[in-house]
């Protein structure tokens, strides 16, 4: 497929076109229409044409859309097409609760290793993973091709952890530490903020008390 700059915001809805199409796919459904999609999504039929237009060729007037086809081309544009290696730092309540989802691994994200300061938690194992000391960080990453680190830790270590995975040459970091890191531009942050994920659903109970619903269908 021809690569072409996507937006961010049509990236940031390929992850729902995914799940929905990979629940069609287990349901048995071959093709959809955008009018059918648009109607299970609740997102219009034009935003998901304009969305899926951006690949091309994906959909066909009068036939719809190959559900597989288009499922396989937006995994592979996640680029969940193949495996991630990935490691927990912080290894305390949310790194644990973390480590015991094992639908991570159904999207390609395969937890090595989990990483903690506290030696009582060291040695113990979540789910088949061991928790390591945090000594053993940069030689674990190199040897078990690691790409991608969560941080699960207090904010006031977070930059200097940050740090040493950029030196150790992790690729990308899934950061739950209510800090901003800053990254060189070869290394990619996506911020995880429950809170403020909460502070936004306040925000749209609060606009449906006054009659505005804000609804961003997500
Ligand atoms: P916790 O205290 O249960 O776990 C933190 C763990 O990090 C502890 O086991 C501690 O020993 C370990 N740790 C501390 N310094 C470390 C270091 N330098 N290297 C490796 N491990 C280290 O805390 P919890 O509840 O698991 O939260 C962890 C972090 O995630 C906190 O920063 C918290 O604010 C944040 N958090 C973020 C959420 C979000 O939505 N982004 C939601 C919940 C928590």
């Amino acid at each position: 497929m021809e690569e072409k700059v996507i937006s961010k915001a049509v990236i940031s809805r390929l992850p729902r076109y995914y799940r929905y199409l990979g629940e069609l796919l287990e349901s048995g459904v071959e093709r959809i229409s955008s009018n059918e999609l648009s109607t299970r999504m609740k997102v219009t039929a034009s935003q998901i044409r304009q969305d899926l237009n951006n690949f091309g060729g994906f959909g066909q007037q009068g036939y719809g859309y190959n559900v597989k086809y288009l499922y396989t081309e937006i995994g592979k544009i996640l680029g969940i097409d193949r495996q991630h290696n990935l490691i927990i730092i912080g290894s305390g309540n949310l790194g644990q609760a973390i480590a015991n989802y094992a639908n991570f691994e159904k999207r390609g994200f395969l937890i090595k290793g989990m990483f903690d300061i506290n030696p009582r938690l060291i040695g113990l194992v979540v789910r088949g993973i061991e928790i390591r000391s945090v000594d053993d960080l940069e030689q674990f990453i190199v040897d078990n091709q690691v790409e991608i680190a969560a941080l699960t830790i207090p904010k006031s270590k977070a930059t200097e952890i940050a740090d040493r995975l950029v030196k150790a040459g992790i690729r990308a970091i899934w950061n739950f530490a209510h800090v901003d890191l800053n990254v060189p531009d070869n290394v990619v942050v996506e911020n995880v903020h429950l809170s403020e994920s909460l502070m936004r659903l306040s925000y749209r109970m609060c606009s449906l008390d006054k009659g505005k619903d804000l609804d961003e269908a997500d």
